[in-house]
């Protein structure tokens, strides 16, 4: 493939990651070991369009700025020949250990749901994070519980106790969703010790990517079903991330849920978020793309040698029932060019200087309506509690999507290349989505029927990540 010319493409990202060239999807393995942050990915290096996937590696020393590392896995061995899948990572003592899906394809006529697929637990140990001591299958595919299709995979482990978990998403035969339990001494030899949690036809019919995040008592599971019913303004995706608040119970190694399956992200673009503790907070990155959503919407960049990238990561809390989101204070570092308006209602900004900055907003008072236009043609509005994200023909086929809302206090908008995530009252609720506009117009105009203080920095890392 000729080399694509990234001079030129307004696309590439300034401070979100993103592969250099090929096809990028889950965030995996995620850890903060010996000072440093290390995020692997779902990564394609020659294919923009996808294929067997490898872990791409980034680490960082501040969440911010991050380096390219040599690929990590590579598929190819006889358990993973077809893709290293996704999974993650944890820490004991000195060592990193990693747990990942091996994708495998039997040759012949199959149709890799209920027949002709292997998916193994592979066991990957480092030191270091960058070399690998160890890597062997510890649960390969004739391991697992009968009543699923072939479709298990994307483990994440962690400490209870003195005992380990890992979790895994499964299609069952009836063709939904469910969250499977090991258990295991040594990391080694897992036991299977039921499902964690089951859904029903409603909710998808596989789950894939499922992670655990305990808040004191509580607890969060987040996964991500594939083709979970739409409701009302929630899961209009063709796939979507959500969670459940609830408990888990250690004796009987089942997930309580408090309430119903909430939607992690309001926007086009997120799927399969993926936590690590850094030792003082709880982080999330996800893959800002989702699968199947052409021919509703598409990915332009592909024709640009590279495809999606991750979210911010951003920092998860637990309030009531409800799991904020919010962005990492690492990235007041990288502001610039501060612009402050105060107690304003109407604002036409039409030379907004680079395409990657921050915008926060704050009410004054309880508005009843107002729009902003953003980039090229990106319209939020809001009107008597909903508040909608419209996208015109730089959406490449994103049109809509609406939350509606009690009340409305504060934006935070951070616009890259071809991004945006806007935070809603302090991580209420997020809009992840992908955008694409030409290169000339950046506009920001904002009319309310109150006022507002605005803020607006530049954002930008001295060196530009994505070259
Ligand atoms: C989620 C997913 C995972 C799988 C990986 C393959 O996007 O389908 O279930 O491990 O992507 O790239």
């Amino acid at each position: 493939m000729a080399e694509a010319n990234h001079d030129f493409d307004q696309w590439r990202q300034a401070y979100h990651l993103m592969p250099k060239r090929g096809w990028l999807n889950d965030p995996n393995g995620a850890v903060y070991f010996k000072g440093t942050y290390h995020v692997y990915h779902q990564y394609v290096p020659d294919n923009p369009k996808g294929g067997a996937t490898h872990w791409g590696h980034k680490t960082s020393k501040d969440l911010v700025h991050f380096k390219e590392e040599p690929v990590f896995l590579s598929p190819g061995k006889c358990f993973d020949k077809d893709g290293v899948y996704s999974g993650g990572a944890m820490k004991l003592g000195d060592q990193i250990h990693f747990f990942y899906t091996g994708n495998v394809k039997k040759e012949g006529d199959y149709d890799y749901l209920y027949n002709g697929r292997d998916q193994n637990v592979v066991h990957v140990v480092s030191s270091d994070g960058y070399s690998i001591d160890q890597r062997h299958v510890v649960i390969p595919h004739e391991d697992f519980p009968p009543g699923f299709t072939n479709h298990i995979r994307d483990p994440k482990v962690f400490q209870h106790g003195n005992l380990f978990y890992m979790i895994l998403g499964g299609r069952k035969l009836d063709n939904t969703g469910a969250i499977l339990l090991f258990e295991s001494e040594d990391l080694d030899h897992w036991d299977y010790k039921g499902n964690l949690l089951e859904g029903n036809e409603d909710q998808g019919y596989m789950w894939e990517a499922p992670d655990l995040v305990e808040f004191g008592d509580q607890a969060v599971l987040l996964f991500s079903p594939q083709g979970i019913r739409a409701n009302h303004n929630s899961f209009l995706n063709p796939h979507s991330a959500g969670y459940l608040v609830g408990r888990m119970d250690w004796d009987s190694l089942q997930f309580i849920p408090k309430g119903p399956i909430k939607e992690l992200d309001q926007g086009f673009d997120f799927y399969a978020p993926h936590t690590f503790d850094d030792g003082h907070r709880t982080i999330m990155w996800a893959w800002m793309g989702v699968s199947d959503s052409s021919p509703e919407y598409i990915y332009p960049t592909v024709n640009r040698g590279w495809q999606h990238c991750l979210t911010m990561p951003r920092l998860l809390e637990l309030k009531g029932d409800r799991l904020l989101q919010k962005p990492l204070q690492e990235y007041e570092n990288i502001r610039t060019n501060r612009l402050e308006i105060q107690n304003t209602k109407k604002i036409a900004y039409g030379d907004i200087v680079g395409h990657s900055y921050e915008f926060d907003l704050d009410f004054v008072d309880q508005p009843s309506h107002f729009t902003l236009d953003l980039l090229e043609d990106t319209r939020l509005a809001y009107k008597e509690g909903t508040l909608t994200l419209n996208h015109g023909p730089s959406g490449y086929g994103r049109r809509s999507r609406q939350l509606d809302l009690d009340s409305i206090s504060h934006l935070q908008i951070f616009v890259d290349h071809s991004s945006l995530e806007i935070f809603v009252n302090h991580g209420e609720a997020v809009f992840s989505s992908r955008v694409f506009p030409g290169t000339k117009e950046n506009k920001m105009v904002f009319d309310s029927d109150t006022a507002a203080n605005l803020l607006y920095w530049v954002l930008e890392l001295s060196e530009w990540w994505g070259k």
